[in-house]
């Protein structure tokens, strides 16, 4: 019998470039033709795109299905339907996974759930964040239940790395069913105009189920996530762009909840001020202006990122930086809808308060309601327990919150919005805040509804109760004289005060009743 010749180690080493180039051929060069032709990217063109050069390092990468039912021996590929693995983004470091929609769609596989799995549980023992880069038609169908368990596993440590690191969503492609699931459960979904779209049951079975149509774009593009479902935080207009936002979002965010959020050195000076602040406000409290113009001027230069920036536009949030500082941005739009509260705008507030509080982020917020949206439709659609989010979230917020009311605060807006005793650290009051539970013609409509103020010729008498009332409450320095209000400052001078303050509160300690958990009206 012939002796085995012992392998060189030059052959061992080509045994192993044969089976990394099949493992990056993933589903193979026709189907990498199709990727590319649908103007998407390929997993790995994606993770170069998303991690600093050089620093993806893979896991994982051999494993494939063990299911052989419907053809399924035939289409085993290494790695399966998911690249999975670790890097640094910005010299931080993170851990991610990318569906390979050229392996059988992405579909979400019993193996591509034991990938993942592996490198959350990663994410959660460095305490890193995890970035999930979606392309994936959903269960595999093939598998049956052991898709759908894997799902469910996913789902399970979404939930438990909820509050302890960011998990952020990229969707790069038709994801459907349980490949959206994941993405509503993480904190930022950040979608692709044209490419990305999210739906749990696509056009065809909802044609067959209510006999509606409608076509891809109009039920899950990015458009109608970010403008009008509210599920998707971010929109980029193609994929290199989405993943340049995806870095730059983590620019702002902690690792995890056991630390602080990134600073920078500051490069403006802590104590600019700014006069155009003096006179933003119009004097005509009917007019309106800009909210963001506020935000940007107090704000580092250049440092604002919206979240949210096209879904329930009377509000706004987003991160921001003072002195180098990462702060969370809460605030009112007077442009749209006079900055009333609706429910939208109670849950994209709600849950950037949490995040931010989760993740030791302080918290400003910038005041100008007039209370929240009256209507039938908003009473029926449950304003009650959707505006008490808010309160609840800033009333349960242990970071450092300050709050600076502009202009209105009235009656449910003025309490809500983080308002003294639903333990606010400090407010301030520009000189134009009015702080009343309702504005002043309302009030004297009410309180003189049956005098002859308000007949035609009780005009003269209503003229002068209502300048009563706006005397007395068109000025914040009757709330001021009551501690309510901390200080009346001149607005150029807000961004110094709010830096003086985030630099006393630094390290502020609260203790919270203990309790499994609270109940958040939902
Ligand atoms: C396995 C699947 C698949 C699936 C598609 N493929 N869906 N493989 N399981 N669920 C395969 C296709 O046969 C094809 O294989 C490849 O994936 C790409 O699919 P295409 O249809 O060619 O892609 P495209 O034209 O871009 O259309 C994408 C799509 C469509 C719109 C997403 O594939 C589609 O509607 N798929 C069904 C989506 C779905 O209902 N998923 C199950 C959801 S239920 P080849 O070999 O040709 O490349 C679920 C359970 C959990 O997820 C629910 C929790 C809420």
């Amino acid at each position: 019998m012939a002796e085995k010749t012992p392998r060189s180690h030059h052959d061992l080493l080509d045994e192993l470039a044969a089976h990394r180039a099949k493992i990056e051929a993933g589903g193979g060069e026709k189907r990498v033709d199709i990727q590319h032709r649908k103007g998407k990217l390929t997993a790995r063109e994606r993770l170069t795109l998303l991690l600093d050069s050089g620093s993806f390092q893979e896991v994982d990468a051999y494993i494939t299905h063990r299911h052989s039912d419907f053809g399924m021996a035939e289409k085993r590929h290494p790695g399966d339907s998911v690249i999975t693995g670790f890097g640094k983004i910005h010299g931080r470091r993170v851990c991610v996974y990318a569906q390979d929609f050229t392996v059988l769609g992405g579909s979400f596989s019993e193996v591509q759930g034991q990938k993942v799995a592996k490198i959350m549980d990663m994410a959660m023992d460095a305490g890193v964040p995890v970035i999930g880069l979606n392309d994936s038609v959903g269960a595999r169908i093939q598998e049956g239940v052991y898709s759908l368990a894997a799902y469910a596993e996913l789902f399970w440590r979404n939930t438990q790395a909820s509050g302890v690191i960011p998990q952020i969503s990229v969707m790069l492609g038709p994801c459907a069913g349980g490949s959206v699931y994941s993405p509503g459960l993480t904190d930022f979904v950040l979608m692709t105009r044209g490419t990305s779209h999210m739906f749990i049951t696509g056009p065809e079975v909802i044609k067959t189920v209510t006999r509606e149509e409608v076509d891809l774009e109009t039920l899950g593009g990015a458009m109608t996530h970010s403008a009008v479902s509210g599920v998707a935080h971010f929109t980029a207009d193609d994929e290199p762009a989405t993943l340049e936002l995806t870095r730059k979002l983590l620019s702002y965010l902690p690792s995890n909840n056991a630390e602080p959020a990134p600073a920078v050195e500051p490069t403006d000076p802590a104590w600019r001020t700014d006069e155009s602040l003096n006179t933003i406000i119009p004097t005509d409290p009917g007019t309106a202006y800009d909210m963001r113009d506020v935000i940007r001027t107090v704000a580092d230069k250049d440092s604002f990122l919206e979240v949210h920036e096209h879904f329930a536009e009377n509000a706004i949030v987003g991160f921001a930086r003072l002195h180098g500082q990462v702060v969370g941005i809460v605030a009112q739009q007077p442009l749209v809808l006079a900055g009333v509260i609706d429910i939208d705008a109670s849950d994209k507030m709600a849950r950037f308060i949490r995040f931010c509080d989760a993740f030791n982020i302080p918290l400003i917020t910038f005041v100008d309601s007039p209370g929240f949206l009256p209507g039938v439709n908003q009473e029926h659609s449950g304003i009650i327990r959707h505006g008490a989010k808010i309160v609840y979230a800033y009333s349960e917020a242990t970071v450092p919150k300050l709050t600076v009311v502009t202009r209105k605060a009235y009656g449910g807006a003025y309490i809500v919005m983080a308002s003294k005793y639903i333990r606010t650290d400090m407010v301030y009051a520009w000189p134009t805040a009015e702080i009343a539970v309702m504005g002043a013609e309302g009030a004297v409509s009410i309180l003189h509804r049956k005098s002859p103020a308000q007949d035609a010729e009780g005009a003269e008498q209503r003229e002068k109760l209502v300048a009563e009332f706006q005397e007395k409450f068109s000025k914040p320095y009757a709330a001021a004289a009551s501690g309510h209000v901390d200080d009346v400052i001149a607005p150029a001078e807000t961004r110094s005060k709010l830096i003086a303050a985030l630099e006393l509160l630094r390290d502020k300690q609260v203790s919270s009743p203990p309790k499994k958990h609270g109940n958040i009206p939902l």
